[in-house]
Protein backbone atom coordinates (compact mmCIF):
# COMPACT_ATOMS: atom_id res chain seq x y z
CA UNK A 1 0.00 0.00 0.00
CA UNK A 2 1.31 3.53 -1.40
CA UNK A 3 1.67 6.45 1.49
CA UNK A 4 -1.33 7.82 2.44
CA UNK A 5 0.17 10.85 3.49
CA UNK A 6 -1.39 13.37 0.54
CA UNK A 7 -4.84 12.31 1.81
CA UNK A 8 -4.44 13.77 5.22
CA UNK A 9 -3.35 16.72 3.87
CA UNK A 10 -6.41 16.62 1.47
CA UNK A 11 -4.51 17.57 -1.49
CA UNK A 12 -6.16 16.52 -4.34
CA UNK A 13 -3.65 14.57 -6.08
CA UNK A 14 -5.34 11.72 -8.81
CA UNK A 15 -2.94 9.09 -6.89
CA UNK A 16 -4.64 5.82 -6.68
CA UNK A 17 -3.48 4.51 -3.10
CA UNK A 18 -5.40 1.20 -2.52
CA UNK A 19 -4.61 -0.67 -6.07
CA UNK A 20 -7.78 -3.18 -5.44
CA UNK A 21 -10.27 -0.12 -5.76
CA UNK A 22 -11.36 0.55 -9.55
CA UNK A 23 -11.98 4.23 -8.86
CA UNK A 24 -14.01 3.92 -12.30
CA UNK A 25 -15.08 7.53 -11.47
CA UNK A 26 -12.90 9.51 -9.44
CA UNK A 27 -14.22 11.29 -6.17
CA UNK A 28 -12.56 14.33 -4.70
CA UNK A 29 -14.01 14.35 -1.57
CA UNK A 30 -16.76 14.38 0.42
CA UNK A 31 -18.84 17.60 -0.46
CA UNK A 32 -21.43 17.72 1.79
CA UNK A 33 -23.39 16.18 4.23
CA UNK A 34 -27.30 16.77 4.43
CA UNK A 35 -28.96 15.98 8.32
CA UNK A 36 -32.80 15.72 8.10
CA UNK A 37 -33.70 17.98 12.12
CA UNK A 38 -36.61 18.63 13.70
CA UNK A 39 -35.51 22.29 14.14
CA UNK A 40 -32.66 23.25 11.55
CA UNK A 41 -32.54 26.95 13.01
CA UNK A 42 -31.44 25.46 16.46
CA UNK A 43 -29.71 22.75 15.25
CA UNK A 44 -27.71 25.26 13.35
CA UNK A 45 -27.22 27.36 16.42
CA UNK A 46 -25.60 23.67 17.93
CA UNK A 47 -23.05 23.26 15.16
CA UNK A 48 -21.86 26.67 15.67
CA UNK A 49 -21.79 27.36 18.99
CA UNK A 50 -20.71 23.58 20.38
CA UNK A 51 -18.51 22.58 17.32
CA UNK A 52 -17.35 25.68 15.47
CA UNK A 53 -19.05 26.10 12.21
CA UNK A 54 -19.40 29.13 10.30
CA UNK A 55 -22.43 30.16 9.20
CA UNK A 56 -22.78 29.64 4.65
CA UNK A 57 -25.60 29.40 2.73
CA UNK A 58 -29.39 29.21 3.48
CA UNK A 59 -32.66 28.02 1.58
CA UNK A 60 -36.15 28.49 2.36
CA UNK A 61 -39.50 30.44 2.13
CA UNK A 62 -37.20 33.98 2.01
CA UNK A 63 -35.83 32.03 -1.74
CA UNK A 64 -39.31 30.55 -2.77
CA UNK A 65 -38.72 27.36 -1.40
CA UNK A 66 -41.97 26.27 0.19
CA UNK A 67 -41.73 22.75 2.03
CA UNK A 68 -38.39 22.85 3.66
CA UNK A 69 -35.66 25.05 5.43
CA UNK A 70 -31.54 24.15 5.07
CA UNK A 71 -29.39 25.99 6.93
CA UNK A 72 -25.77 25.19 5.33
CA UNK A 73 -22.66 25.78 7.55
CA UNK A 74 -19.25 25.12 7.39
CA UNK A 75 -15.75 24.52 8.57
CA UNK A 76 -12.83 24.18 6.66
CA UNK A 77 -13.77 21.46 4.43
CA UNK A 78 -16.63 20.17 5.85
CA UNK A 79 -20.10 21.21 5.21
CA UNK A 80 -23.26 20.52 6.82
CA UNK A 81 -26.58 21.27 5.34
CA UNK A 82 -29.78 20.91 8.33
CA UNK A 83 -32.99 20.33 6.98
CA UNK A 84 -36.52 20.65 8.33
CA UNK A 85 -39.98 19.97 6.67
CA UNK A 86 -42.27 22.67 6.65
CA UNK A 87 -45.12 20.38 6.59
CA UNK A 88 -46.68 17.21 8.01
CA UNK A 89 -46.51 15.20 4.67
CA UNK A 90 -43.30 14.05 2.09
CA UNK A 91 -40.60 12.69 2.29
CA UNK A 92 -38.23 14.86 4.53
CA UNK A 93 -40.98 14.80 6.97
CA UNK A 94 -41.39 10.97 6.69
CA UNK A 95 -37.90 10.26 7.48
CA UNK A 96 -37.91 12.77 10.33
CA UNK A 97 -41.15 10.82 12.13
CA UNK A 98 -39.31 7.64 11.20
CA UNK A 99 -35.54 8.33 12.33
CA UNK A 100 -35.35 11.14 14.44
CA UNK A 101 -32.47 13.45 13.39
CA UNK A 102 -29.72 11.93 11.46
CA UNK A 103 -28.08 11.55 7.94
CA UNK A 104 -29.72 11.44 4.90
CA UNK A 105 -27.41 12.71 2.41
CA UNK A 106 -23.85 11.79 2.10
CA UNK A 107 -22.96 13.98 -0.84
CA UNK A 108 -19.25 13.49 -2.64
CA UNK A 109 -17.48 15.73 -4.99
CA UNK A 110 -16.95 13.74 -8.90
CA UNK A 111 -16.04 15.55 -11.95
CA UNK A 112 -18.83 14.35 -13.66
CA UNK A 113 -22.06 13.24 -11.99
CA UNK A 114 -24.01 12.19 -15.03
CA UNK A 115 -21.52 9.53 -15.83
CA UNK A 116 -20.97 8.81 -11.97
CA UNK A 117 -24.59 8.30 -11.83
CA UNK A 118 -24.59 5.95 -15.20
CA UNK A 119 -21.92 3.79 -13.98
CA UNK A 120 -23.28 3.10 -11.01
CA UNK A 121 -26.46 2.21 -12.14
CA UNK A 122 -25.38 -0.04 -14.38
CA UNK A 123 -23.53 -1.68 -11.77
CA UNK A 124 -26.59 -1.95 -9.57
CA UNK A 125 -26.95 0.89 -7.62
CA UNK A 126 -31.24 2.39 -7.41
CA UNK A 127 -31.63 5.51 -8.44
CA UNK A 128 -32.49 8.10 -5.94
CA UNK A 129 -32.35 11.14 -8.00
CA UNK A 130 -32.06 11.34 -12.13
CA UNK A 131 -29.05 13.56 -13.29
CA UNK A 132 -30.04 17.23 -12.83
CA UNK A 133 -28.76 20.52 -13.97
CA UNK A 134 -28.92 23.71 -12.03
CA UNK A 135 -27.87 27.03 -13.33
CA UNK A 136 -26.88 30.62 -11.83
CA UNK A 137 -25.39 33.96 -12.26
CA UNK A 138 -22.33 31.90 -10.58
CA UNK A 139 -22.97 28.70 -12.98
CA UNK A 140 -23.35 25.59 -13.39
CA UNK A 141 -24.32 22.51 -10.74
CA UNK A 142 -25.26 18.73 -12.03
CA UNK A 143 -26.50 16.19 -9.29
CA UNK A 144 -27.69 13.24 -9.73
CA UNK A 145 -28.21 10.39 -6.74
CA UNK A 146 -28.24 6.74 -5.69
CA UNK A 147 -30.02 4.94 -2.72
CA UNK A 148 -26.94 3.18 -0.31
CA UNK A 149 -28.33 1.73 3.37
CA UNK A 150 -31.03 2.12 4.71
CA UNK A 151 -33.14 5.43 3.51
CA UNK A 152 -29.57 7.03 3.19
CA UNK A 153 -28.42 8.05 -0.07
CA UNK A 154 -25.28 9.69 -2.00
CA UNK A 155 -25.38 12.55 -4.21
CA UNK A 156 -22.76 12.92 -6.99
CA UNK A 157 -22.03 16.94 -6.86
CA UNK A 158 -20.18 18.05 -9.86
CA UNK A 159 -19.44 21.81 -9.32
CA UNK A 160 -16.59 22.30 -11.36
CA UNK A 161 -17.90 25.37 -13.33
CA UNK A 162 -19.61 26.85 -10.43
CA UNK A 163 -18.36 29.99 -8.11
CA UNK A 164 -21.38 30.21 -6.23
CA UNK A 165 -21.37 30.12 -2.05
CA UNK A 166 -23.11 26.66 -2.01
CA UNK A 167 -25.44 25.54 -4.42
CA UNK A 168 -27.61 27.38 -6.90
CA UNK A 169 -30.98 28.05 -5.52
CA UNK A 170 -28.95 28.77 -1.72
CA UNK A 171 -28.40 32.34 -0.78
CA UNK A 172 -25.48 32.87 1.62
CA UNK A 173 -26.18 33.31 4.75
CA UNK A 174 -24.80 36.17 6.86
CA UNK A 175 -25.19 36.33 10.53
CA UNK A 176 -23.42 38.44 13.09
CA UNK A 177 -22.88 34.95 15.44
CA UNK A 178 -19.65 33.68 14.56
CA UNK A 179 -17.83 31.44 16.35
CA UNK A 180 -14.21 30.97 16.20
CA UNK A 181 -13.61 27.41 14.28
CA UNK A 182 -12.55 24.66 16.93
CA UNK A 183 -9.52 23.18 14.11
CA UNK A 184 -12.23 20.85 11.98
CA UNK A 185 -10.44 20.17 8.50
CA UNK A 186 -12.31 17.71 6.74
CA UNK A 187 -14.64 14.03 7.17
CA UNK A 188 -12.33 11.39 8.06
CA UNK A 189 -14.65 8.73 7.36
CA UNK A 190 -18.37 8.39 7.69
CA UNK A 191 -19.49 4.65 9.61
CA UNK A 192 -22.55 3.03 8.77
CA UNK A 193 -24.31 0.83 10.75
CA UNK A 194 -26.01 -1.99 8.94
CA UNK A 195 -28.53 -4.83 10.04
CA UNK A 196 -27.55 -8.51 11.13
CA UNK A 197 -26.09 -10.03 8.12
CA UNK A 198 -26.03 -7.00 6.03
CA UNK A 199 -22.43 -5.97 6.94
CA UNK A 200 -21.01 -7.86 3.76
CA UNK A 201 -23.92 -6.90 1.26
CA UNK A 202 -23.21 -3.48 1.66
CA UNK A 203 -19.28 -3.98 1.39
CA UNK A 204 -20.25 -5.72 -1.59
CA UNK A 205 -21.82 -3.01 -2.88
CA UNK A 206 -19.03 -0.30 -2.28
CA UNK A 207 -16.74 -2.97 -3.87
CA UNK A 208 -19.07 -4.03 -6.93
CA UNK A 209 -21.11 -0.18 -7.24
CA UNK A 210 -18.17 2.31 -6.40
CA UNK A 211 -15.02 0.50 -7.10
CA UNK A 212 -14.42 0.46 -3.33
CA UNK A 213 -11.21 -1.83 -2.24
CA UNK A 214 -11.59 -3.32 1.62
CA UNK A 215 -8.76 -1.88 3.70
CA UNK A 216 -9.29 -3.90 6.72
CA UNK A 217 -12.07 -6.43 8.46
CA UNK A 218 -12.77 -6.22 11.95
CA UNK A 219 -14.55 -9.65 13.45
CA UNK A 220 -16.32 -9.66 16.44
CA UNK A 221 -12.81 -11.07 18.24
CA UNK A 222 -11.59 -7.35 17.61
CA UNK A 223 -14.18 -5.92 18.53
CA UNK A 224 -16.14 -7.50 22.17
CA UNK A 225 -16.51 -6.60 25.45
CA UNK A 226 -17.85 -8.99 28.41
CA UNK A 227 -20.89 -8.47 26.73
CA UNK A 228 -21.50 -7.27 23.33
CA UNK A 229 -19.88 -7.32 20.02
CA UNK A 230 -19.79 -6.23 16.38
CA UNK A 231 -18.21 -6.85 13.55
CA UNK A 232 -16.59 -4.17 10.54
CA UNK A 233 -15.69 -4.00 7.22
CA UNK A 234 -13.76 -0.76 5.95
CA UNK A 235 -14.47 0.23 2.30
CA UNK A 236 -12.57 3.02 0.78
CA UNK A 237 -12.23 4.97 -2.66
CA UNK A 238 -8.75 4.15 -4.50
CA UNK A 239 -7.19 7.76 -3.88
CA UNK A 240 -8.51 7.20 0.43
CA UNK A 241 -10.49 10.53 0.39
CA UNK A 242 -13.92 7.88 1.18
CA UNK A 243 -13.68 5.67 3.91
CA UNK A 244 -16.86 3.86 4.56
CA UNK A 245 -16.88 1.12 7.98
CA UNK A 246 -19.71 -0.26 7.48
CA UNK A 247 -20.72 -2.13 10.80
CA UNK A 248 -23.25 -4.92 11.90
CA UNK A 249 -23.88 -6.60 15.08
CA UNK A 250 -22.28 -9.79 16.75
CA UNK A 251 -23.56 -12.21 18.73
CA UNK A 252 -23.41 -11.20 22.75
CA UNK A 253 -24.54 -11.58 26.21
CA UNK A 254 -26.54 -8.41 25.86
CA UNK A 255 -27.83 -6.37 23.36
CA UNK A 256 -24.95 -4.54 21.37
CA UNK A 257 -24.68 -0.58 20.52
CA UNK A 258 -25.45 -1.30 17.19
CA UNK A 259 -28.69 -3.33 17.81
CA UNK A 260 -29.84 -0.01 20.33
CA UNK A 261 -28.78 1.91 17.01
CA UNK A 262 -31.03 0.11 14.77
CA UNK A 263 -34.34 -0.03 17.24
CA UNK A 264 -33.63 3.69 17.85
CA UNK A 265 -32.59 4.49 14.02
CA UNK A 266 -35.96 1.74 12.88
CA UNK A 267 -33.43 0.76 10.63
CA UNK A 268 -29.98 1.08 9.24
CA UNK A 269 -28.30 4.51 8.71
CA UNK A 270 -25.14 6.51 9.67
CA UNK A 271 -23.46 6.08 13.22
CA UNK A 272 -20.51 8.41 13.58
CA UNK A 273 -19.26 11.39 11.38
CA UNK A 274 -15.39 11.08 11.76
CA UNK A 275 -13.61 14.56 11.97
CA UNK A 276 -10.06 15.45 11.23
CA UNK A 277 -8.23 18.22 13.69
CA UNK A 278 -4.33 19.05 13.93
CA UNK A 279 -4.78 19.65 17.14
CA UNK A 280 -7.01 17.64 19.54
CA UNK A 281 -6.47 19.25 22.70
CA UNK A 282 -7.59 22.89 21.51
CA UNK A 283 -10.80 21.25 19.69
CA UNK A 284 -11.57 19.31 22.32
CA UNK A 285 -11.10 21.55 24.96
CA UNK A 286 -12.94 24.00 22.83
CA UNK A 287 -15.81 22.13 22.68
CA UNK A 288 -16.01 21.02 26.47
CA UNK A 289 -16.14 24.43 26.86
CA UNK A 290 -19.08 25.09 24.85
CA UNK A 291 -20.88 22.14 26.11
CA UNK A 292 -20.22 19.38 23.84
CA UNK A 293 -20.25 15.93 26.19
CA UNK A 294 -17.88 13.02 25.33
CA UNK A 295 -18.06 9.12 26.22
CA UNK A 296 -16.04 8.68 29.61
CA UNK A 297 -12.57 7.15 29.36
CA UNK A 298 -12.09 5.32 32.81
CA UNK A 299 -9.24 6.82 34.47
CA UNK A 300 -7.42 3.29 34.42
CA UNK A 301 -7.52 3.44 31.19
CA UNK A 302 -4.30 5.81 30.90
CA UNK A 303 -2.36 4.24 33.59
CA UNK A 304 -1.44 0.98 30.74
CA UNK A 305 -1.66 3.50 27.54
CA UNK A 306 1.76 4.46 27.84
CA UNK A 307 3.14 1.20 27.18
CA UNK A 308 0.74 0.21 24.64
CA UNK A 309 1.66 3.50 22.51
CA UNK A 310 5.21 4.04 23.62
CA UNK A 311 6.07 7.57 23.26
CA UNK A 312 3.85 10.45 21.71
CA UNK A 313 4.75 14.13 21.96
CA UNK A 314 1.21 14.67 23.93
CA UNK A 315 1.29 14.87 28.05
CA UNK A 316 -0.67 12.07 28.99
CA UNK A 317 -2.27 14.13 31.89
CA UNK A 318 -3.81 16.76 30.00
CA UNK A 319 -5.18 13.58 27.72
CA UNK A 320 -6.53 11.57 30.71
CA UNK A 321 -8.04 15.44 31.86
CA UNK A 322 -9.69 16.15 28.30
CA UNK A 323 -10.35 12.08 28.16
CA UNK A 324 -8.71 11.51 24.38
CA UNK A 325 -7.27 8.17 24.19
CA UNK A 326 -4.37 7.02 21.45
CA UNK A 327 -3.61 4.29 19.34
CA UNK A 328 -1.05 3.37 17.66
CA UNK A 329 -0.19 0.85 14.30
CA UNK A 330 2.95 0.68 11.93
CA UNK A 331 2.76 3.79 10.60
CA UNK A 332 2.49 6.14 13.52
CA UNK A 333 -0.81 6.71 16.12
CA UNK A 334 -3.38 8.76 16.02
CA UNK A 335 -5.58 10.62 19.32
CA UNK A 336 -9.26 10.43 19.14
CA UNK A 337 -12.52 10.79 21.09
CA UNK A 338 -15.94 10.23 20.73
CA UNK A 339 -19.22 12.35 21.15
CA UNK A 340 -22.55 11.02 23.42
CA UNK A 341 -25.08 10.78 20.72
CA UNK A 342 -26.29 14.50 19.62
CA UNK A 343 -29.83 13.86 19.55
CA UNK A 344 -32.31 12.37 21.98
CA UNK A 345 -32.17 8.99 20.42
CA UNK A 346 -29.05 6.90 21.06
CA UNK A 347 -28.06 7.27 17.48
CA UNK A 348 -25.37 9.96 15.02
CA UNK A 349 -22.69 10.51 17.10
CA UNK A 350 -19.34 12.29 16.02
CA UNK A 351 -15.53 11.21 16.58
CA UNK A 352 -12.54 13.74 16.32
CA UNK A 353 -9.39 12.40 14.91
CA UNK A 354 -6.18 13.99 15.30
CA UNK A 355 -3.60 11.12 13.07
CA UNK A 356 0.14 11.47 13.73
CA UNK A 357 0.89 8.46 11.05
CA UNK A 358 -1.39 5.77 11.49
CA UNK A 359 -4.07 5.12 9.26
CA UNK A 360 -6.50 2.77 11.03
CA UNK A 361 -9.20 3.29 13.41
CA UNK A 362 -8.13 2.56 16.39
CA UNK A 363 -8.04 -0.96 17.23
CA UNK A 364 -6.59 -0.51 20.48
CA UNK A 365 -9.38 1.65 21.95
CA UNK A 366 -12.39 -0.01 20.45
CA UNK A 367 -12.45 -2.47 24.22
CA UNK A 368 -12.33 0.63 26.35
CA UNK A 369 -14.61 2.53 24.27
CA UNK A 370 -17.15 -0.29 24.14
CA UNK A 371 -17.59 -0.42 27.79
CA UNK A 372 -18.05 3.05 27.98
CA UNK A 373 -20.60 2.66 25.60
CA UNK A 374 -22.06 -0.05 27.64
CA UNK A 375 -22.35 1.84 30.72
CA UNK A 376 -24.34 4.51 29.02
CA UNK A 377 -26.32 2.01 27.62
CA UNK A 378 -26.88 0.37 31.29
CA UNK A 379 -27.72 3.93 32.34
CA UNK A 380 -30.58 4.12 29.43
CA UNK A 381 -31.58 0.79 30.17
CA UNK A 382 -30.83 -0.72 26.37
CA UNK A 383 -28.27 -3.47 27.47
FE1 LIG B 1 -14.62 6.08 13.55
Amino acid sequence: MKDLTTVQNYSYSTEKVFADAEDFFPINGTDYVELYVGNAKQAAHFYKTAFGFQSLAYAGLETGIKDRTSYVVVQDKIRLVLTTPLKPDGDIADHLRRHGDGVKVIALWVDDAVDAYNKTIERGAKSYQEPKEMFDEFGRVITAGIHTYGDTVHIFVERNNYSGTFLPGFIPWKSEYNPPSMGFRYIDHMVGNVELGHMNTWAKFYHDVMGFANLVTFDDKDISTQYTALMSKVMSNGNGRIKFPINEPAQGLKKSQIEEYLDFYQGAGCQHIAIATNDIIHSVREMRKHGVEFLHVPGEYYDTVGERVGIIEEDLALLKELGIMVDRDEEGYLLQIFTKPVEDRPTLFFEIIQRKGAKSFGKGNFKALFESIEAEQARRGTL
